[in-house]
């Protein structure tokens, strides 16, 4: 029976990252891994975010954005470039192109860092002294390994919609949206959270009529509503996204016509068919198959794997992180995770502070924040000072045609110290890991505005909000 210091079980950005940095400190370690690729002939590594999530759907975002720029943008810089056609079919090649490359990248990496790579499902099954027995399932051939450590990195799966079920041709979740290859006439999206707006966005831009059906009143609950409200405005008047608000689902049917959804809104009775439905209401944490009551491992009420602030579990040396544990779904935060875990098992300190973990969703303009929001310090009572810029005198943006958006720099009333950064604009998925890097090191909104940033670039955006902070912006 083969013998490991560590297992990890699930190899998306949690559990890979985990088996890499678990090798690096000389720990003999397999990482478990059932996942397939999408013709599902062969194991395709690094989970969903490789797969089904982050990767593959920046790239139809990329594509949607180069498509939209050359059929609106591309005149006003003096090029013509006739009648521009659109081919999903052919975006969607690009994307698996994308995919297979880094899922075999991870593949590469595990051969040289020597993480042995298991293909099948694992489950925990019990305890021979000190070690965990840990069974791997390849389509019914079973096998039996041992590890001193386990670390669960199992991800998450799409939160299922009660009315209607996913079928991936007519009513998808997150992995249909990513694989059409004709271009619906009318797109519904249940949610208008991250998968949301993004696969909102990337159709519509390729000429889908896209309705977004949202249940809570607010948009983007969770951003900072200084910039949810500018966002708002930008995707429902000038791109064309219609959202709807405070939507109440009573019915949704799934026919040859197409999918019908019946839904109220302030109290008013509303019906769309649509030709295509995506259902993002978010996403469950999968911890289906791991035997987790037959060993006793606890979950919470929502059915993530109970872990404290170090990632263990209630099991001796039984490890777990990323989405099927609290905290943010992000790929950034099940990896960092991964790392601490891995270093704590070989006796190191990591820390990792979930109030520096940066948000971002890629829409045009892309919405990026770390820190607390105006709202959180309110409701905390926390005292603060606040400087806003906007992109649209920056000559970067006007140059790139993109001069639209605010940051706003967040810092305590009495200490400076940098409490949150908000940004809605170009790249700013880029710009706030300076906000990152500002609050990691305890910076003051003097700080950032005393640090040379170079011109012209977007991030003088955010050096003129810190300078706005102390009401010294010189472009104000
Ligand atoms: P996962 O990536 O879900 O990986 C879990 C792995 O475990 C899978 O390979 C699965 O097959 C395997 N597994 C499960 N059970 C078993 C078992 N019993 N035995 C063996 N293997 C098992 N996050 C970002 O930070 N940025 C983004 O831009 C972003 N975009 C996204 C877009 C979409 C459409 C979606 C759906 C998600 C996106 N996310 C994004 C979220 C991100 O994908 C997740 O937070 C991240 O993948 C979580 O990593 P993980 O390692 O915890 O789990
Ligand atoms: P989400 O949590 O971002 O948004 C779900 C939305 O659906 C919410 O606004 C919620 O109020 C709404 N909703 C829930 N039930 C509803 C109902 N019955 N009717 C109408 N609306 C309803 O979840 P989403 O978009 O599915 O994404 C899942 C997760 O994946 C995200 O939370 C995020 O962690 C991750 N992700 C991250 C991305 C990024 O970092 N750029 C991109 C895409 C996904």
């Amino acid at each position: 029976m083969s013998q490991f210091d560590v297992v990890v079980i699930g190899a998306g950005p949690g559990g890979y990252i985990a088996a890499i940095r678990a090798a690096q400190l000389g720990f003999k370690t397999a990482c478990i891994d059932a996942g397939v690729n999408k013709a599902g002939d062969a194991p395709a590594l690094g989970g969903t975010c490789l797969n089904v999530g982050c990767i593959p759907s920046k790239a139809l975002l990329q594509s949607s954005e180069h498509f939209h720029a050359a059929k609106h943008d591309f005149a006003e810089h003096g090029i013509t470039v006739g009648s521009v056609k659109f081919d999903a079919a052919k975006m969607i090649e690009r994307k698996d192109a994308i995919v297979t490359k880094l899922t075999g990248g991870i593949k590469f990496l595990f051969q040289k860092n020597k993480v042995e790579s298991l293909f099948g499902k694992g489950s925990l099954k019990g305890r021979n002294g000190d070690l965990w027995q840990v069974e791997v399932d390849d389509k019914g051939k079973k096998t039996i390994i041992e590890a001193k450590h386990v670390i669960i990195a199992t991800g998450s799966i799409p939160r299922p919609l009660p009315l209607i079920e996913i079928d991936n041709v007519n009513v998808l979740d997150n992995e249909g949206a990513l694989n059409l290859t004709k271009v619906p006439k009318k797109l519904g999206v249940i949610g208008s959270g991250v998968i949301g707006l993004e696969m909102g966005s990337v159709w519509k831009r390729v000429g889908s009529e896209v309705i977004i059906l949202e249940a809570l009143p607010t948009f983007l609950a969770a951003a900072d509503q200084q910039i949810a409200k500018e966002a708002f405005k930008v995707f429902t008047k000038e791109q064309g996204l219609v959202i709807e608000l405070g939507v109440k689902l009573n019915e949704i049917k799934n026919s040859k016509k197409g999918v019908t959804v019946s839904y109220e809104v302030d109290g008013q009775a509303k019906e769309e068919t649509f030709d295509k439905l995506i259902v993002s209401i978010g996403r469950i944490p999968n911890t289906e198959g791991l035997n987790a009551e037959a060993v006793g491992l606890e979950k919470d009420e929502r059915g993530f794997i109970k872990v404290d602030a170090e990632c263990h579990t209630n099991l001796p040396n039984v490890w777990a992180i990323g989405d099927v544990v609290r905290g943010p779904m992000l790929a950034h935060k099940a990896s960092d995770e991964g790392v601490a875990v891995a270093e704590r098992i070989a006796g190191q300190k990591p820390h990792l502070d979930f109030n520096t973990i940066p948000f971002v969703i890629y829409t045009d303009p892309e919405i990026a924040w770390v820190g607390k929001t105006e709202e959180q310090l309110k409701a905390e009572g926390i005292e603060y000072k606040k400087g806003t810029s906007g992109f649209g005198a920056n000559g970067r943006a006007l140059g790139l045609g993109k001069a639209k958006g605010t940051v706003k720099v967040l810092a305590c009333a009495k200490t400076d110290r940098v409490l949150g950064v908000h940004m809605i604009g170009p790249m700013v998925s880029e710009l706030v890991a300076e906000g990152v890097m500002s609050m990691e090191f305890s910076a003051s909104s003097e700080d950032i505005a005393r640090i040379v940033h170079a011109h012209p670039t977007l991030s003088e955006v955010l050096h003129e909000a810190a300078l706005a902070v102390d009401k010294r912006a010189l472009h104000g």
